[in-house]
């Protein structure tokens, strides 16, 4: 089964809140404490999630200059399985991306979309003029972890999540958006393309 890569489009937000909360609540349950993500559970559904993709959206068609990348990874039905999400810095370090999110449905893992996904949107990255790609991991995500380190991501720090008052210890990996990026630059490099 293929899995192409394209821009989120404004429809895609319920299917985004679908995967991110889905994805994310089978992936964290057991790497936090249980009443956190119970809370999570109870407070967090799909729909919330999907109006917060849609203020993403939003926000991303009302600006003449983009600052961040929404991509959806699709199967050969056009259900999305997947997406990231990355912005621009604060202004002190514009040109460092922060990568907020990453998630794979569980029943497509392991078939190239989390890579797809992270390489084309250092590929686009690139054309925001960011030099430099990073995320936090919680440090129990040995997986993910496992991951970002098979794709060269350099480990550069410790810090902390706050998830609702409880402090999580996480883990800063950094890439330089080239060394990450989708390598050629023929047209199936654009988002489209398929993993
Ligand atoms: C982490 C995640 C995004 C990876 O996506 P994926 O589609 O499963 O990974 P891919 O199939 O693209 O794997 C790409 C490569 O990484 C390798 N890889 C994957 N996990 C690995 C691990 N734990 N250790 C070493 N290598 C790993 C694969 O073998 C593959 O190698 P290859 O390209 O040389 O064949 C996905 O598994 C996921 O959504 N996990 C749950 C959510 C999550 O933890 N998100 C990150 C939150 S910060």
């Amino acid at each position: 089964m293929t899995v192409t890569i394209r821009a989120a489009a404004p429809d895609d937000a319920p299917a985004l809140g679908e995967v991110m909360v889905a994805a994310w609540l089978s992936t964290h349950h057991g790497q936090m404490p249980d009443e956190a993500w119970r809370k999570r559970v109870a407070e967090w559904t799909p729909e919330v999630s999907a109006r917060g993709w849609a203020q993403v959206l939003s926000e991303q068609s009302g600006r003449d200059v983009p600052i961040d990348v929404l991509l959806v990874a699709e199967d050969d039905e056009g259900r999305p399985v997947g997406l990231v999400y990355a912005r621009e810095g604060d202004d002190a370090s514009a040109s460092t991306a922060e990568i907020t999110a990453l998630y794979v449905a569980s029943g497509r893992r392991g078939e190239g979309c989390g890579s797809a996904l992270l390489r084309t949107a250092a590929t686009e990255l690139i054309r925001l003029g960011c030099t430099r790609a990073r995320l936090q991991v919680l440090s129990a995500n040995l997986l993910a972890r496992g991951f970002y380190e098979h794709l060269g991501g350099r480990e550069v720090g410790q810090g902390w999540f706050d998830e609702d008052g409880q402090l999580l210890p996480v883990t800063y990996y950094e890439w330089a958006c080239e060394q990450l990026a989708v390598r050629t630059t023929s047209p199936e490099d654009q988002p489209g393309r398929s993993a």
